[in-house]
């Protein structure tokens, strides 16, 4: 042994080159000169000195766990132990691009500890296991036995290379590594690219120090997030044991993993588990990684973007900070990676493949909220683009005939801070049917007070509506207040699509609930649109049999 590779490998024990002249005599020297990061004060010292609590009875040399000078295994370098014969299952996930098998390399090496099925102290140089103390044979269970299920490690043993770089974007070039991080030969990423089996300066045995996740960003280019509780990878990933599988995440699922601290716990993280909890919510919360198409699962990342999200609400109808990146649908129906307004990411599911059936049963049946809020629409609530209608007189200050609305002003967690409550915002989950932020009454025969329809009077005068003279239809009063008839029986809230309804039968976001108004004694149901403030009805309601009823 020269002296430079004597030097290499008490400094670190980097090169490669060296392997296969390390000797008995240059091991143990290097114990003696070992850095105090290195193997010797190391769990990875499992002599009968090492600091840890696995270690063995008697044994004193610290190398021979993993390395022999004289007849090793046949792996490089030189290496002192059976090999699991284990058949491992490799991580998957919808999104990966890599197809991990079974480990190969230096991965091998580590899991002939660290999956737990083989002895510790079985060294191809002992004849009989060297023995350990308490009686310990394997790795003990815990956080270092990772076992042969690695559907919840961070994959290994597949080619990191600039083809694969190229298939996913969120993926720096291999080629750009620091050099801490080393792929083997044959470019594959192994356990040895994060770690380093002999160096424990970083804790964990890291190749390079992962604070704020420095390791995981020279490989990952995940977008840049303005969240504080959220700058870490770790907030919401574990590289090992992950209880998610898929996506290596914190707990069970997305929504659990989030929930840890959007459920009260952190001061500063809005609550969403209260609004989670209620009874009329948006969340499919056993889901971390649904199949595609994913209309009928919501997870948080269906509106957030874990990586790329910022804080705040927007302006109307611009896609808030807090959404980040989010993937949506825009209003002519065509997929886009980034919503540019907040009611494209509500397309995604709520649209043409809309699983969810309308609450209300009207004459013109939709669950189509494309169509419903399309500029081609015959009315419709100002979603996409203006509203139709330029004479609105019971819009109150700051909404006028030319003012945007978001769904989530609809629909959102009652209490919500965006309607003067001390809640959080947003479309998780509230105490009232539709997931509307405030109480809006549908049965038939409801009296009417400024509770009751308290969703249209925020943006809607009470007053004015209910007014006999200044009203646009002089019998608001009359249905509403003393008929007791809800808005939805003549309403409905989102909008009519061209392809079903028309502007005569339906402007005015007219389109009768069929529970409460039905065909009068001719057979009809309709409106008549006659001019402003005009129109004409035939129908049949609370008994009353309109013909050309008009106003
Ligand atoms: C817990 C297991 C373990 C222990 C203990 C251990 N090594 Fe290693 N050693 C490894 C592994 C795994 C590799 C292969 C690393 C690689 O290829 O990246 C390796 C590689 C080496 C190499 C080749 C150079 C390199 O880094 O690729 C040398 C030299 C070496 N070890 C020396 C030693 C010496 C000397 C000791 C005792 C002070 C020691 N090792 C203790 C696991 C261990
Ligand atoms: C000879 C068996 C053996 C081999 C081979 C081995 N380890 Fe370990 N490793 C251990 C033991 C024992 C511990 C300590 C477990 C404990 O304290 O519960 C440990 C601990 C660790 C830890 C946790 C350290 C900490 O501070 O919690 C990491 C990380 C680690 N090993 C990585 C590796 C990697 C990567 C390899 C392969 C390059 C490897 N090990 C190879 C036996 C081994
Ligand atoms: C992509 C990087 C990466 C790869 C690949 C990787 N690890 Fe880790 N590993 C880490 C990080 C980061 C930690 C520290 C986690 C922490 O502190 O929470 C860690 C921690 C560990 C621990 C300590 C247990 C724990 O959860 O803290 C062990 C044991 C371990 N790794 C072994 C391995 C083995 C064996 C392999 C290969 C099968 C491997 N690692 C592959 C990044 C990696
Ligand atoms: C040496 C490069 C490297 C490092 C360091 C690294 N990763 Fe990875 N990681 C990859 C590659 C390559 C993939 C495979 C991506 C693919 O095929 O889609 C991957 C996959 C993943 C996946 C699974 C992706 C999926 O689509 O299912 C997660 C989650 C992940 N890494 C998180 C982390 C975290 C957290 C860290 C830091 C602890 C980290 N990675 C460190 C290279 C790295
Ligand atoms: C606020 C929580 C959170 C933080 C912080 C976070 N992630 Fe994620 N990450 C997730 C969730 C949830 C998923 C799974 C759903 C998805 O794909 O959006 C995920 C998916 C991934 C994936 C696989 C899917 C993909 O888009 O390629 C990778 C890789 C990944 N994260 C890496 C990272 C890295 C690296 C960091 C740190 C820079 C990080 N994540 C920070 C929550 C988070
Ligand atoms: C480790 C704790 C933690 C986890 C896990 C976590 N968050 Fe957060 N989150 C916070 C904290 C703390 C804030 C407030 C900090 C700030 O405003 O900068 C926050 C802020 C947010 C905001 C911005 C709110 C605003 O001000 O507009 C959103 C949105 C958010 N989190 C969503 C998520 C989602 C989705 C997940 C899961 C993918 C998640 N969080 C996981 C701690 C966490
Ligand atoms: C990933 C698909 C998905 C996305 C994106 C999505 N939703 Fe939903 N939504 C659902 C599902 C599925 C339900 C049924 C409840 C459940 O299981 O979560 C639902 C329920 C609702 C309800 C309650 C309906 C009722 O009758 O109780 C409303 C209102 C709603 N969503 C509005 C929105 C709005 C507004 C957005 C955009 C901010 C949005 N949704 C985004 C899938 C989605
Ligand atoms: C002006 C208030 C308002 C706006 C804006 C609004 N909604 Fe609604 N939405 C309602 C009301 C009220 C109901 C339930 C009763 C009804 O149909 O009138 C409802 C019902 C729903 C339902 C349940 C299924 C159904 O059709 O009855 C979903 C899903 C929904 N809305 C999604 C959305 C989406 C997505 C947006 C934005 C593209 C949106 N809403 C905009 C008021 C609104
Ligand atoms: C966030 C504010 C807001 C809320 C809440 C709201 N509206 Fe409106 N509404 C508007 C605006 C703005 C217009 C003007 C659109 C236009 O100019 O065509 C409008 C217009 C209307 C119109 C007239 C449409 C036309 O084409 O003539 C009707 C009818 C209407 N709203 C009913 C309701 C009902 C019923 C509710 C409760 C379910 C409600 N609104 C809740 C803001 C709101
Ligand atoms: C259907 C879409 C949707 C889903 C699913 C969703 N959010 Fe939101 N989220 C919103 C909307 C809309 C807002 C309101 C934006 C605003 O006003 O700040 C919001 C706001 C937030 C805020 C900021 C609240 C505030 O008051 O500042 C946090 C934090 C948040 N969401 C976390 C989560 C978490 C955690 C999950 C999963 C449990 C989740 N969201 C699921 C749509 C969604
Ligand atoms: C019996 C049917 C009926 C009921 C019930 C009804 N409306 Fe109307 N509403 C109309 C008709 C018809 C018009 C169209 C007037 C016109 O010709 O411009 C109208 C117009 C409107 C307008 C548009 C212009 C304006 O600013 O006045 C709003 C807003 C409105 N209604 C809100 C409501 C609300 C809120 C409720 C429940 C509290 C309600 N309506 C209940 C029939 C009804």
């Amino acid at each position: 042994m020269n002296h430079a590779s004597f030097a290499s490998i008490h400094n670190g024990l980097r090169s490669r080159a060296v392997a296969a002249c390390v000797g008995t005599v240059a091991l143990v020297a290097s114990l003696a000169a070992a850095q105090p990061s290195g193997v010797v004060f190391s769990r990875h010292n499992l002599s009968a000195s090492g600091p840890g609590t696995v270690k063995a009875v008697s044994e004193d040399q610290v190398c021979i766990f993993c390395h022999t000078p004289h007849n090793a295994a046949p792996v490089q370098p030189l290496w002192n132990r059976t090999m699991s014969i284990s058949s491992y299952l490799p991580y998957s996930s919808r999104a990966l691009d890599a197809a991990p098998g079974q480990p190969t390399g230096t991965s091998k090496m580590c899991l002939s500890c660290h999956d737990g099925t083989i002895a510790l102290g079985a060294l191809v140089t002992a004849p009989t296991p060297v023995v350990m103390t308490g009686g310990v044979t394997r790795m003990p269970a815990g956080h270092a036995n990772i076992g042969t299920d690695l559907r919840d490690d961070h994959p290994i043993s597949f080619r990191f290379d600039s083809s694969l770089a190229s298939r996913d974007r969120k993926l720096r070039s291999p080629t750009g590594l620091p050099s801490a991080l080393k792929l083997d030969s044959n470019a594959e990423l192994q356990c040895t690219t994060c770690h380093d089996a002999h160096n424990n300066t970083f804790g964990k045995f890291l190749s390079m120090q992962n604070s704020v996740s420095q390791l995981c960003i020279s490989c990952h280019n995940m977008g840049t997030t303005t969240v504080t509780g959220h700058n870490a990878c770790n907030a919401c990933h574990q590289p090992h044991s992950a209880p998610s599988g898929p996506y290596l995440l914190r707990a069970q699922t997305i929504t659990t993993t989030c929930l840890q601290c959007h459920n009260g716990s952190v001061a500063t993280a809005p609550n969403i588990l209260t609004a989670t909890n209620r009874a009329y919510n948006h969340d499919t919360a056993s889901m971390v990684d649904p199949p595609d198409p994913q209309q009928s699962h919501t997870t948080c990342v269906s509106c957030h973007d874990p990586h790329t999200m910022g804080t705040g609400r927007g302006v109307a109808p611009a896609v808030h900070p807090n959404f980040g990146r989010i993937a949506g649908v825009n209003i002519a129906g065509t997929a886009v990676e980034a919503a540019a307004y907040e009611y494209e990411t509500c397309l995604k599911c709520h649209a043409d493949a809309a699983t969810i059936l309308p609450r209300i049963s009207r004459r013109i049946v939709s669950n189509n909220t494309r169509l419903e809020f399309s500029p081609s629409a015959v009315s419709f609530h100002p979603v996409a683009t203006a509203g139709r209608n330029s004479n609105v007189p019971s819009l109150k200050p700051p909404m006028t005939a030319s003012s945007l609305m978001y769904c989530s002003d609809c629909h959102a967690a009652d209490g919500a801070r965006s309607v003067g409550g001390s809640g959080p915002n947003g479309t998780h989950g509230s105490s009232n049917p539709g997931l509307l932020v405030e109480r809006y009454d549908t049965a038939d025969n409801s009296t009417e007070s400024a509770a009751a329809y308290a969703l249209c009077y925020r943006c809607h005068d009470r007053s004015n509506l209910m007014s006999e003279s200044a009203s646009s239809f002089r019998y608001h009063k009359k249905h509403v207040q003393e008929e007791r008839t809800p808005c939805i029986a003549c309403h409905d809230s989102h909008g009519i699509s061209s392809t079903q309804g028309n502007a005569t039968n339906n402007s005015h976001l007219i389109n009768f609930a069929t529970n409460i108004v039905t065909p009068n004694t001719q057979g009809r149901l309709e409106f008549i649109d006659t001019g402003t403030f005009r129109g004409t009805c035939n129908l049949r309601c609370h008994g009353d049999n309109h013909v050309n009823k008009s106003y």
